[in-house]
């Protein structure tokens, strides 16, 4: 480490300053990169990158579902990934994979367009500064896509132009984040999070139904409750529940565990984050840091 950070970009680490796509970049223009968001925990033992078997997965299924041609093997993709963090000489990151087209001619046709894949990785902390009291939703005026418009189980960059547009009205009506419905009116997901409502000691969470991504902290929190003897219900939910609700949370590898404490300027329960909510985010934490032995298969040591 000299102070630089580092990029893997096709093969080869380069100083991030000089890892740069000239502006007319097809990804750049359209939006038609794909990418994924994965994190690294200082753990008792050293870093270690929480579920990266499972990020790499959904980074290929993303390429696939663009039919975007990676030329890599998922092995090479995750020993980048365990060397880029390395390099950085970080044991606490965020690392951010992305594929796009690497190609300046104007046109929307992708066929025969070079791809490049690259990975970088960044300290990071909390998504929400005012994560530990919770934070206060918005139900936006803009849905969810659906597969008819944009994949929503691709972690595509396009899609998340329904995102920016959601969190933006979100924060200019006061709130911290968005909530956006499905296309059918039920509850989906926040723009970079999933979502879960806790009624009668029940987690219940939208099911893939309601055009979610299919989050891998989502799936980590429906093991943990059932490991935990909690009852989790993979439905749609009705827009009414989340006010009628006793606890509700986000989940997602930026935002971690993340209380919710109103809705639409509705307080829910007393305003004060939940029981099962924080014992959540506490089993969440300890797992991710290395402390829970049953859940160590999560975790691959930098
Ligand atoms: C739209 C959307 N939903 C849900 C999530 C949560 O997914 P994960 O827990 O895999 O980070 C994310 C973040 O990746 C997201 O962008």
């Amino acid at each position: 480490m000299d102070g630089s950070s580092y990029v893997w970009l096709d093969g080869k680490i380069i100083k991030s300053e000089e890892a740069n796509v000239p502006i007319l970049t097809h990804s750049l223009q359209y939006g038609s990169g794909i990418f994924e968001g994965i994190r690294a925990y200082k753990t008792g033992s050293g870093g270690a990158i929480f579920r990266l078997d499972d990020h790499v997965r959904r980074f290929f299924n993303s390429a696939r579902i663009y039919s975007i041609g990676l030329g890599i093997s998922q092995a090479e993709f995750k020993n980048a990934i365990i060397e880029t963090v390395k390099r950085n000489g970080l044991d606490e990151c965020y690392i951010r994979p992305f594929a796009f087209y690497n190609d300046q001619s104007i046109g929307l046709g992708v066929s025969g367009k070079k791809v490049s894949v690259a990975v970088m990785a960044i300290p990071f902390g909390h998504y929400f500064a005012n994560k530990e009291k919770g934070i206060r939703c918005k139900v936006s005026s803009f849905h969810r896509i659906n597969s008819l418009i944009l994949p929503p189980q691709a972690k595509a960059s396009g899609n998340y132009i329904n995102s920016i547009l959601a969190s933006m009205e979100a924060k200019r009506s006061g709130a911290d984040e968005a909530i956006l419905l499905s296309s059918n009116g039920y509850v989906a997901e926040g723009p970079g999070e999933n979502l879960f409502i806790v009624k009668d000691n029940a987690l219940i969470t939208p099911s893939a139904s309601s055009d979610i991504l299919i989050g891998i902290t989502r799936d980590s929190v429906i093991r943990i409750a059932a490991d935990e003897g909690i009852d989790v219900e993979e439905r749609e939910v009705h827009r009414e529940e989340l006010l009628t609700c006793d606890e509700a949370f986000f989940t997602g590898t930026a935002a971690e565990i993340t209380p919710i404490i109103s809705i639409d300027s509705e307080m829910l329960g007393d305003g004060e984050v939940g029981k099962i909510t924080s014992k959540i985010g506490r089993l969440y934490s300890e797992i991710a840091l290395g402390k829970k032995s049953k859940y160590a298969h999560w975790l691959t040591y930098l």
